[in-house]
This record gives C-alpha cells, structure tokens and sequence, in this order.
C-alpha cells in the first residue's frame, strides 16, 4: 500500500512516546515561528485523551525554551457538551496538563462554550470571536491546528454520516452525534482546510485501519473517513503516527 496524500508529510515513531516528543518539537516550532513573522500564533488544541501526554510534555518544557507562550491566542477545534470544569471537557483537560503551567494570559485563552443553553447561537458566537482574533479573510486562518483521531475516522468532532462533515458555510457548528447520543461542538472543513498547518498526532493500534484509509488509494473508503477530508488548501499537513497506528500501512519509523 503506498502513501497517498501527497501534500502530507507522514511521520512514523517507534513508540507513542517517540511521537508525542516529535509532536511536541514541530508544535514548539510552529509557534516560534508564526510569532516571528506574525508577531502572534493562534493555535487550536484537540481533545480527547492522545493529545494529554503533548499538553503535559509542553508544560514540562515551559521554562527550558524560549517558546513565545505570551503571543500565543488559545481555541479549541471541538468540545463536548459539559461544563468546562467538568472531567470530560477537553478545555479541562488542556486546562490542567498545559493551559495552568504555560504563561499564556488567561484573556488569550478562548474555551468553546459547548454546554451553553442555545448552542446553534453559542457555536455562531464562538465563530465571531474567531472571525475577531484571527485574521484571514474570507476564512481566517490558523497557524496551527491540533487534531486526532478516532478508530472510525473521525476528527476534532466531525463524525462519519453526519451533516457537520458537509458543512461548507459555517465554521463552528453544534451538532448531535447519533453515535454518541451527546452534542459537541466543532470546527468545519472549511475553518479547518484554511489553516496555515494542521497536524494530526495518532497514536495507538486501534487507529491502524482508519490511518490506512486515510493514507489509502481507495476514495470511495475515503470519502467516509472525516479526517481524510483534512487537507489544508493552501497549507502544510503533518500526520505524526506511532509504529501501532501506521502498522496497517508499508510506512516504518525514519530509524528503521
Ligand atoms: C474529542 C476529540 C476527538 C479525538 C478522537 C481521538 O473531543 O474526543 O477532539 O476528535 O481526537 O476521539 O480520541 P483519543 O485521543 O482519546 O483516542
């Protein structure tokens, strides 16, 4: 099987440590330099639970590099719908492991309000502050984009047969995921496509066969797969795998 998305550059580590430290460096290495020609660094953080050890390995490196934090603008690429205090919330999570740890001030800071009452205007709102903060017109664009994803494919909270996945206007959506049976808010295709980078980090065996789609030949296989959809149209797009996840593709670890 052979590698298919040509505009990414896939990276392949031994150990789903290896590739959080590598995840860790090209992270660091996007924010120095959007601040160098920007002056400022607008990042969006994923959830779930890969992407605890990266926050927790920032942190640790806060005061050993000279990573701009101060210049750095906050948001999430999705959230699910508790509050942000609440341990399934990707703001906590993030909150904890990097977000207390790292000198970013607190109003740069931008959680996503997926537990608000109306969320059609709570998701609409979290789109004006992007269209505030971030320049780029007529979508604004990221310097950096953190996703992961799920064994059926899915990324930031873009699920497989689902409307948000579609969504070609909206940049920020509240949808119900059937497979869930919960709400999560999330950024669409369009917001995420518009990025400067977006980087994927995978980990884990139970990965192997949606990483193999994405990688594939196959469109039709494709075409199901949300995180296939990724693919900024006028940016880079880095997917740092472990051994486990690329195991169903011929991709090896740059050592082997
Ligand atoms: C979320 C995430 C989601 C996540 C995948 C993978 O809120 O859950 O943003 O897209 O990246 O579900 O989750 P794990 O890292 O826990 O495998």
């Amino acid at each position: 099987m052979t590698a298919k998305r040509a505009t990414a550059e896939v990276i392949v580590m031994s150990s789903a440590e290896q590739a959080t430290d590598e995840a860790a460096a090209l992270f660091k290495q996007a924010i120095s330099h959007a601040v160098a020609d920007r002056r400022v660094c607008n990042v969006a953080l994923a959830g779930g639970t890969t992407p605890h050890d990266l926050y927790q390995k920032l942190a640790d490196d806060v005061y050993d590099c000279d990573v701009p934090w101060a210049s750095v603008n906050v948001f999430f690429g999705d959230e699910r719908d508790v509050p942000h205090d609440h341990v399934d919330s990707n703001y906590h999570m993030a909150q904890r492991a990097l977000l207390d740890h790292a000198p970013i001030p607190p109003e740069q800071i931008n959680p996503m309000p997926a537990d608000a009452e109306d969320l059609a205007a709570a998701a609409a709102e979290y789109e004006q502050i992007i269209r505030r903060i971030v320049p780029g017109e007529p979508i604004p664009q990221f310097d950096l984009i953190l996703l992961g994803m799920g064994g059926d494919g899915h990324t930031a909270s873009l699920f497989p047969r689902t409307d948000a996945l579609s969504e070609s206007r909206k940049l920020v959506v509240s949808h119900h995921v059937p497979v869930l049976g919960r709400n999560r808010m999330t950024f669409t295709c369009p917001l995420i496509n518009a990025a400067r980078h977006v980087m994927f980090l995978i980990t884990g065996e139970d990965k192997a066969d949606a990483v193999a789609a994405v990688l594939g030949d196959d469109k039709r296989a494709r075409k199901e797969i949300p995180a296939a959809q990724v693919n900024p149209s006028d940016g880079k797009l880095t997917i740092v795998l472990d051994v486990a996840a690329a195991r169903k593709t011929d991709l090896k670890p740059a050592t082997e």
